[in-house]
This record gives structure tokens, sequence and C-alpha cells, in this order.
């Protein structure tokens, strides 16, 4: 029997916040399942990589955190006195944020938020590998343009991506082959998330280098103006705004 649609990702957080054994499990539409912690997503900078705590430090104006999860950055944001919206999609990764405390959140794609909040960002989070919201070639000058639209002079975007060439397993040289032949980028990953007898839609889901990312952007109103690849295979990617 196949799984029910339904807000798996927000579900698994709220698990684990009411104390129930959650594991984030991740299928790829080659049929790899892939398992991590969630404890990962409730942690504070000081569990943190030296990596991650420098993103934060780049974060020192009114900042949209896009896929916030449980909100462990804007927590951290909120800390410094640094204002911060966390938008998910998710409702229960929401509801999951406002009961640990993020004040100010909003359940909406970037699409529908930017409706309500024209020039109101100075810095745009992409935490948690959430480069990987650009989805594909086709989808990401869209996604980047709304970003535009929310952005204050002066805005950046603080993305961390990981490149998908880092391998040796023929699993996954086998799926960017697959997506080679299928015109796809070869990190463009179509997965969708597991939890109990749930899981969301499938979506498509980017890992690509800095390279790749500067090709992407090509025409759009962002440019790559620094990458710390301190911890390969992934990066923080500084986009500044045209
Ligand atoms: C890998 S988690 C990262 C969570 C958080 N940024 C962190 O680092 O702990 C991805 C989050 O993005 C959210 N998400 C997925 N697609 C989204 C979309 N199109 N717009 C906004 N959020 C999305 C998911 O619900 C999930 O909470």
């Amino acid at each position: 029997m196949e799984p029910k649609t339904g807000d798996a990702f927000g579900l698994m957080l709220q698990a684990h916040l009411d104390g129930k054994t959650a594991w984030e499990l991740v299928e790829r539409d080659d049929g790899f399942l892939s398992g991590g912690s969630v404890e990962r997503y409730f942690s504070a900078p000081p569990e943190w990589t030296a990596f991650e705590r420098a993103m934060l430090d780049r974060l020192d104006g009114p900042t949209l955190d896009i896929g916030t999860g449980a909100g462990r950055f804007a927590l951290a944001l909120q800390e410094r006195g640094v204002p911060v919206t966390g938008l998910d999609t998710s409702p229960a990764a929401i509801r999951v944020c406002a009961a640990r405390g993020v004040r100010e959140t909003v359940c909406a794609s970037v699409h529908r938020h930017a409706v309500d909040a024209a020039g109101a960002y100075e810095r745009f989070l992409l935490a948690g590998n959430n480069l990987g919201l650009l989805g594909s070639a086709e989808a990401a000058p869209g996604f980047l343009a709304v970003l535009a639209a929310m952005a204050a002079p002066g805005a950046i975007v603080v993305a961390q991506g990981s490149g998908p060439y880092d391998t040796d397993d023929p699993a996954h040289l086998a799926y960017h082959e697959r997506n080679r032949s299928r015109d796809r980028m070869a990190g463009q990953l179509r997965i969708r998330v597991r939890h109990r007898q749930f899981a969301t839609g499938w979506f498509d889901y980017l890992f690509l280098t800095p390279d790749e990312l500067t090709g992407l952007l090509r025409d759009t109103y962002w440019t790559l103006s620094e990458v710390d690849d301190s911890e390969p295979p992934a990066y923080v990617a500084v986009l500044r705004r045209r």
C-alpha cells in the first residue's frame, strides 16, 4: 500500500518534540532510502560546526529564514536581537517553531509570502542544505526573482549547499547518469520525506557545485560573491543583489 500524502517532515519534528523516537527518512525516486538524526534540527549554536556559526554571524539585519524547520537559526537570531521570520511550507514545522518560542512565523511558500513582504528583508537564509530549494535549473530563476522582490537595498542570501560529485557510491553515480539522460542536472534529486504512514509529495531538491550555481545565476538579480568551502562537500554561498 502506498503511504498517505501528508506533512511527514513536520510530523517527524513534532514527534521528536513530544519525546517520541523519530528518524528523518528520505526516499529518492530510484528507491534509494537514507536515514538521519532529527536531533540536529533542534540543536543550538554551541553544537553546530564553525561553518554554521559563521553563517549566523552574517545574519545581522532583518532575516527571512526559508525552510526554517524546527527554527534553530530563528531562535539563535532572536537571542541576538536580530529580527527574523521563520517561513516553512509545513504547518506542523511552523507549530513546532511556535512551541519552541519562534515569535514571527509564516506558513507559506516564498512565492505566496512575497505578496505581503516587498522589500522587507536584508538577509535571506537557506540553512541545512536548503540551497536545494532552488529545485532545478528551470525553477531556480523564479525562486530567486521572488527573493529579489522581497530584498531591501544591500540584501544578501546566505545559503548552504552541497556538491553532488564527492562520491564513489555506484547508486549515486548511476542516479547522476539517469538524471543526465533525462536532461536534468546530475544533482537534481527527486525525493519525498517519510514518517510513519505519511509521505510528503515528491519534490526536486538540487545538489550543485558553486560553478553550477554561477551558471544558474546568470540571468537573475543575484551574483555569487563568496563561497566558504571549508567543510566539503558542503559549502556556504553568499549571493548579493546586483
Ligand atoms: C532540511 S530541512 C532544513 C531545516 C532548517 N533550515 C535547519 O537547518 O535546521 C528543510 C525544511 O524546508 C522546508 N521546505 C521544503 N520545501 C519548502 C519550500 N518550497 N518552501 C519553504 N520551505 C520548504 C521543509 O518543510 C523543512 O522544514
